[in-house]
């Protein structure tokens, strides 16, 4: 009925100019393929690359870049030898002008079929095998090492509380999103929750790991250079979730523990307007006191002290030498005094959805008010100033100036 003699007998010898032919449109197709793919290559320079998973500089990330080279490498040769079979099945035996019969009727192929099972289960073991390995190698690896330091999902910044270390002393203080660690030592952080599901991401040192309200997840890193590996929360956690940042800054070990001092002696002060200041005690405006309801400074006198599972989850960041930080707000805005006034000024309008913002309207203080605690709060730094603090470069795409309604990322309150 279709017009093909069919006489159940294979079309064999084509003309040799048929086959030249052929053999120059695969030639080219293939040319083409080399030339797309170098393209491709070309297009990623290596630029700064925060979050990339392809520069490790940590050996837990360097095992995870490995585990991902060799799916790559797996993927890639599964890739082109599916295409190149598409190509040459489709230009080998397809219908020339000359054809007069139906071409042989396949119908099944055992030992075919045997061979595209087993090759894609050997694969897989070969992916699975090194992945499992890899990963009770991490877990063990969480097991101890050189610090331990907790790090709280809040929503959304990270509170982190420094535990003991190899000498088994409690180093005892609390910062948050900025986690300075010593370089080239394995830092075991404990990861906790007291409220929704995040998740801790460092591309350049880590895979992900889970933090998950009444279950501690444990995660070793080794920063083996000082530098700032910029952080992410992975996981949705609500509105502002895109704003939940983090760096970890790996120091010289010296000067890592001159920070750790700097952080524990704080910034002695007091709100008593009356009291007669001792030496090295700050006054603060009496407005501070609205802000040590949920904030605390080291050193400062009566400042909020709940830290950890035990604070409620509206407690804020510690404001301990908050005028070295960075970035405010969990990365989303570079740290100077016009940002700080917008912050506290209307935190709601920055970063809809906080916590800060259910107590902080524009109505909580005057101009004058703000501005008085942000003269104050650029104060809160070491006696020998921010020299001790290593830069912390803000995260990509931080706001450098506070842009009120503009928020990035920002989606309507929904809790
Ligand atoms: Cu925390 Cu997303």
């Amino acid at each position: 009925m279709n017009g093909w003699r069919d006489n159940g007998q294979a079309q064999t010898a084509r003309p040799a100019s048929n086959r030249k032919g052929f053999l120059r449109r695969v030639l080219t197709l293939g040319t083409l393929a080399v030339v797309a793919l170098a393209i491709l290559a070309a297009c990623g320079p290596e630029v700064d690359k925060p979050y990339s998973t392809t520069s490790p500089a940590s050996p837990t990330a360097d095992d995870v870049h490995s585990l991902y080279k060799l799916v790559f490498w797996l993927s890639l040769i599964v890739f082109v030898g599916v295409q190149f079979a598409i190509v040459y099945t489709a230009l080998r035996f397809r219908r020339t002008r000359n054809a007069r019969r139906r071409p042989p009727q396949i119908h099944g192929n055992t030992r075919l079929e045997i061979t595209w099972t087993v090759i894609p289960a050997v694969i897989l073991l070969i992916i699975l095998i090194p992945t499992i390995t890899t990963l009770y190698d991490h877990d063990a690896a969480a097991a101890e090492g050189d610090l331990t330091i907790e790090v709280n999902g809040k929503q959304w910044w990270w509170e982190v509380v420094y535990g003991e270390n190899a000498d088994g002393e409690n180093l005892g203080i609390v910062t948050a999103n900025e986690i300075r660690v010593p370089a080239g030592k394995e830092v075991i952080f404990k990861l906790k929750s007291n409220n929704v599901i995040h998740s801790f991401w460092v591309p350049r040192l880590s895979g992900k790991l889970d933090v998950i309200p009444g279950h501690e997840n444990k995660l070793s890193i080794t920063a083996e250079e000082p530098g700032v590996y910029q952080g992410e929360c992975a996981e949705f956690c609500g509105t502002q979730h895109a704003w939940m940042r983090f760096s970890i800054v790996a120091m010289p070990e010296d000067e890592f523990y001159g920070w750790v001092n700097a952080m524990r002696v704080g910034n002695p002060g007091t709100t008593n307007q009356d009291a007669e200041l001792p030496e090295g005690v700050t006054r603060a405006p009496a407005n501070f006191n609205v802000c040590l309801a949920c904030h605390q400074v080291n050193g400062f006198e009566g400042g909020a002290a709940l830290v950890g599972m035990e604070a409620p989850k509206t407690f804020g960041p510690s404001l301990t030498n908050i005028a070295c930080r960075d970035t405010i707000a969990a990365g989303m805005l570079i740290n100077n005094p016009e940002n700080l006034k917008q912050w506290i000024h209307d935190p709601g309008s920055v970063k809809p959805g906080n916590y800060m913002a259910t107590q902080i309207t524009p109505d909580t203080f005057s101009d004058e008010e703000v501005d008085e605690l942000v003269d104050y709060m650029m104060t809160l730094q070491p006696a020998g100033g921010c020299d001790d603090f290593l830069s912390a470069p803000a995260s990509p795409g931080a706001t450098p100036a506070a842009t009120p309604g503009a928020t990035p990322a920002a989606t309507p309150a929904d809790d």
